[in-house]
């Protein structure tokens, strides 16, 4: 974006390369491991169509009326009471305001902690649509990198310790269940810690965990806010990878105090959610199971899952690495430091195998790191899955040969 009126936060924002990323996306003559969609398959259809239906038949006229921004209390409690059995921490309907989406949830969060130049952690690399929120806030970066384990706590601390000052560590930004964009969980112990780390160093914690239910392999983790009895982790999730993401429904779960002044930010930007899809969601989870929707779906993400990475131990050269995720909709190749994966894409990958992916550079603040990339196995036709890894294996292997590493 170049308009000399424009703020200069904005100047160097990153949407255009998520923009081109989207075109290059949908281009039906590209094999596309780029995109983050959900399945649409697995879309409820019918059953939300119903909700809808109710949402408005049964609400009219109060359906179409302004209300509270925190949303309808008996979605709420309903949202609590899930979210106390399956995230394990208490919650009641005043732990609980619904947003659009856990895009907005972050957003309005960001907006609640940081002022220009307030540091900010975030895992490196981490999710491109927070890094495009946090831009507009102009904060301090921290960015912590990520081990098989998740984030580096030594790190972390370390940072904790060395900036005391003004442009200490406020707000830590993590998605701790088989991460955006690698795959990676953070473990059991790192949990705890954090919750510790941000009591002892008085920061806070956004857990972003829009993945956690779509589990594969093993079991699930305790989540962060689990281990948190001092109110300092503020937990996000979204009903769009497990039920839909044009419902545009996320919610916030954090202490009552939290949740007021979050709800005069939210007034301010967008006054409500709208009302019809809230009492569409609230039709929904009193009518139909959505753990047996979700447990339904997992086989599918299963297959997909393990086709690629099937596909990848089969073709890929030994010298591109990947990591194996247990959930969610990613996982990450590394290839040798020499190669940049934004210039292979476009120079080779696009012009010859037509295949597509998310490179590391936009995945990191600095977009220092150029050898890595995102691959997504949720959205992609199955049948296309091992061919497409397959085409993608034997472009690298080609390139490998012809450029060998100094
Ligand atoms: C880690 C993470 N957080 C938040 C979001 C935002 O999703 P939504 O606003 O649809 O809930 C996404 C979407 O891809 C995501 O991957």
């Amino acid at each position: 974006m170049t308009n000399h009126n424009y703020a200069s936060r904005v100047q160097n924002h990153n949407s255009s390369i998520i923009a081109d990323l989207l075109v290059q996306s949908s281009d039906p003559q590209n094999i596309s491991f780029a995109g983050g969609y959900p399945d649409a398959s697995l879309f409820p259809s019918a059953d939300l169509a119903d909700a809808f239906q109710h949402a408005v038949a049964d609400n009219t006229p109060a359906v179409f009326q302004y209300t509270d921004a925190k949303g309808p209390q008996e979605l709420r409690e309903l949202v609590a009471a899930r979210h106390a059995k399956h995230m394990g921490y208490p919650a009641t309907a005043d732990d609980i305001i619904m947003t659009q989406g856990g895009q907005q949830a972050i957003d309005l969060l960001a907006s609640l902690f940081l002022d220009a130049g307030d540091g900010l952690a975030i895992e490196g690399p981490t999710y491109l649509g927070a890094i495009s929120i946090f831009e507009n806030y102009a904060p301090k970066y921290y960015e912590i990198p990520i081990e098989t384990d998740g984030i580096n706590l030594a790190i972390l601390e370390q940072q904790l310790q060395a900036n005391r000052g003004a442009d200490r560590i406020k707000l830590l930004y993590l998605v701790p269940d088989f991460q955006n964009p690698t795959g990676i969980t953070i473990s059991v112990a790192k949990r705890q810690r954090l919750a510790e780390l941000a009591e002892t160093y008085d920061f806070y914690i956004i857990e972003d965990a829009p993945y956690r239910e779509l589990r594969y392999r093993g079991e699930h983790l305790p989540t962060l806010q689990s281990f948190d009895t001092h109110h300092r982790v503020i937990y996000v999730s979204s009903f769009s990878k497990i039920l839909a993401p044009s419902l545009r429904i996320g919610y916030i779960c954090a202490s009552p105090t939290i949740l007021t002044a979050v709800a005069g930010l939210k007034s301010a930007a967008d006054i409500q959610s709208p009302n019809m899809t809230l009492d569409a969601l609230t039709y929904y989870l009193n009518h139909y199971d959505i753990d047996a929707h979700i447990a339904n779906m997992i086989p599918y993400y299963a297959k997909k899952r393990q086709t690629m990475i099937d596909a990848l131990h089969k073709y890929m050269p030994s010298e591109v690495t990947f990591t194996e995720p247990e959930g969610g909709f990613f996982l990450w190749i590394t290839a040798p430091a020499s190669l940049d994966l934004n210039a292979f894409m476009y120079d080779v990958l696009i012009p010859k195998a037509r295949i597509v992916y998310i490179p590391s550079q936009a995945q990191y603040i600095h977009g220092d790191v150029a050898n890595s990339a995102r691959l997504n196995f949720s959205a992609v036709a199955i049948e296309k899955i091992e061919p497409g890894i397959r085409l993608l294996a034997e472009t690298f292997t080609n390139y490998l040969t012809n450029h060998p590493a100094e």
